[in-house]
């Protein structure tokens, strides 16, 4: 059971709890379809996500009652479309800078989303828009956050918060810190403040000016990650010369 968080102005003042979900995106998404106004900001959250939807079509699994798990429905009609990997900066900053304020240390946004502490994937983002012209109408942020869950048998590289700082977590405190964070880097993209967003991404990102061994089309090579352009294509420099690839294009070695 989750309440209305306190200390936002907007995100989460309308908040839709299930025990159980199929997919708190798809379920969103439905709801933006529907003929009557959903409020922006609307939180649509569960105790046991059942068919949970990650990125390129990968499930997104967790222990029930162990972890957050939920969907935030915005209405970012100021931005245009070209410009919808900010809402990627925005949501993955945010979370950022909730583990940040709970004392961690070692975190690192892995583009385009994955936020990681020690070089373990502790959240997953999924974010689907629904377009209109050139602007974008709604779009649904879905936020996994592994926070008491302490065994991940299937997958090797995740970890939790509970894990990580060894003690408990209460889960509606930790939203509602959580929401505080997300609708302040909303408010920033909301405000145009672009450059500010981008220059904390680029701060925050795993392996940035490193070199590393990367693959794409069935080759592997060295190369630096140098940043990410307007658009979200990864920004690499392979043997002086820079390159982009797109989300499917290329994959982190080593
Ligand atoms: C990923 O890393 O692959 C993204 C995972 C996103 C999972 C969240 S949990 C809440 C929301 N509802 C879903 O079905 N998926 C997202």
């Amino acid at each position: 059971m989750y309440k209305i968080p306190a200390n936002t102005l907007f995100l989460g003042k309308n908040l839709l709890f299930m025990p159980e979900c199929h997919s708190t995106n798809t379920f969103a998404l439905d709801l933006c379809q529907q003929s009557l106004p959903i409020a922006d900001g609307t939180v649509v959250i569960t105790d046991n996500q059942t068919s949970g939807r990650g990125q390129r079509g990968n499930n997104w699994e967790v222990e029930p009652g162990r972890n957050l798990t939920f969907s935030v429905i915005l209405k970012p009609t100021f931005l245009a479309v070209n410009l919808q990997f900010y809402l990627n900066i925005f949501t993955s900053l945010a979370i950022h800078d909730y583990l940040r304020e709970k004392g961690c240390l070692r975190m690192a946004i892995k583009w385009p989303n994955d936020v990681f502490i020690n070089e373990k994937k502790v959240s997953g983002i999924l974010i689907e828009n629904q377009v209109h012209g050139n602007l974008l109408a709604n779009t649904v942020v879905g936020i996994g956050l592994n926070i008491n869950q302490a065994q991940f048998l299937e997958l090797k590289n995740a970890t939790s918060l509970g894990l990580i700082l060894n003690r408990e977590f209460d889960l509606q405190s930790e939203l509602e810190i959580l929401l505080t964070m997300l609708e302040a880097r909303y408010l920033q993209l909301r405000q145009g403040h672009l450059s500010g967003l981008m220059a904390d991404y680029l701060r925050a990102m795993y392996w940035i000016n490193e070199a590393h061994t990367f693959g794409s089309n069935g080759q592997t090579f060295e190369g630096i990650i140098c940043g990410v352009d307007e658009s979200g294509r990864l920004k690499l420099r392979i043997n002086h010369e820079e390159k982009v690839f797109g989300m499917k294009e290329i994959s982190y070695l080593r």
